[in-house]
């Protein structure tokens, strides 16, 4: 049997076979795709206006979005069960690629030492490995979290890294004794805990972690932060608030593979935080009590348009792009 889902006016995939769980994830790739294409089109009606965090998560975006692509080709060759008919996912793909370029331009233009220390990360599409897998209870700390930290510290253990990778006089990957004994303290909660792991989901986007020895360590960090990151993530959603951090709480553990993260709870939720007109993600959608308080640490926010918020924005496309890949893929 042939099912045609016309799952938006752009796209449909054409799917041959009946099963229900499968249909609800093909439904919920759709949405996620069609909420991707309104924001990149609020993007592109000026790209110049993302700050280098908003294009770090458009980099997400492609990376994620290069994986789905690869996907349905080599779908077509050997499953041929879900089809792109209408080349959606490398519509979205390019025009990603294009509004990243345009932005990447505008900041290279301000010559900011910001964007000169995460140019790495920023100059191209994010790509990192997905693995099947879920939190584990048994790493949750008991004992009390912080979430106290110094974002130039912080900030500084992100600059050796690339540092090291860039310069000749010094031994690639090498940090100081200080930074590593920060990231991998366990005592880190909200953006402190999500820090941790990005700098080493980072580490390992640029080479650093190859060895068998240090992957099976970092699988064991990343359950770690990961399970408590889980009890950060369940606490902001149920209470309403930080939207920011819980969309980056979600985009780090589910773009690794943690299902736990894909609760479609925490999905729909994201969808309609969404901008009704402007398609942006911005402080509308929170209760002003909470507004400006809890905003991005390590790196800066900006507001753009309407009011819409560059780190907030750039997480959500990131977020939307691993929703549509996981769910198409795990359909
Ligand atoms: C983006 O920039 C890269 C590197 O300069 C280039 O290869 C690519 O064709 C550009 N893509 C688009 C869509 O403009």
């Amino acid at each position: 049997m042939l099912i045609i889902y016309t799952l938006f006016s752009l796209t449909c995939f054409v799917y041959s076979s009946a099963l229900r769980s499968s249909e609800l994830h093909i439904h919920s790739g759709g949405r996620a795709l069609s909420a991707l294409q309104r924001l990149l089109n609020f993007f592109e009606s000026n790209p110049k206006n993302l700050n280098v965090d908003g294009l770090y998560g458009l980099r997400i975006a492609q990376g994620q979005l290069q994986a789905l692509e690869q996907m349905f080709k080599s779908a077509e060759s050997k499953r041929t069960h879900l089809t792109d008919h209408n080349q959606i996912v490398s519509m979205l793909l390019t025009q990603t690629e294009r509004i990243a370029n345009i932005s990447l331009d505008a900041l290279v233009s301000e010559q900011t030492s910001y964007l000169n220390q995460f140019f790495l990360v920023a100059s191209k599409p994010f790509v990192i490995e997905y693995e099947n897998r879920r939190i584990d209870k048994n790493f949750i700390v008991l004992s009390q979290r912080s979430s106290q930290f110094d974002e130039d510290d912080s900030d500084q253990c992100f600059v050796q890294l690339f540092e090291s990778s860039r310069r000749v006089d010094i031994q690639k990957c090498t940090i100081s004794e200080s930074c590593w004994s920060m990231l991998t303290d366990q005592i880190g909660k909200d953006y402190r805990l999500t820090h941790q792991l990005l700098w080493f989901l980072i580490a390992k986007n640029i080479g650093c972690i190859n060895q068998k020895f240090a992957t099976q360590h970092l699988n064991r960090l990343e359950d770690l932060f990961c399970t408590n990151i889980y009890e950060d993530a369940k606490l902001n959603f149920v209470n309403h608030i930080n939207q920011d951090l819980f969309l980056e709480q979600v985009l780090l553990c589910s773009m690794i593979g943690y299902q736990d993260f894909l609760r479609s709870d925490w999905f729909h939720a994201v969808l309609t935080w969404q901008h009704p007109e402007y398609d942006c993600f911005s402080e509308e959608s929170e209760q002003s009590e909470y507004r400006s308080r809890n905003r991005r640490h390590l790196l800066v926010e900006q507001e753009m348009d309407h009011g819409c918020l560059a780190h907030k924005s750039g997480l959500a496309a990131g977020l939307l792009a691993t929703y549509s890949r996981v769910f198409l893929q795990e359909y």
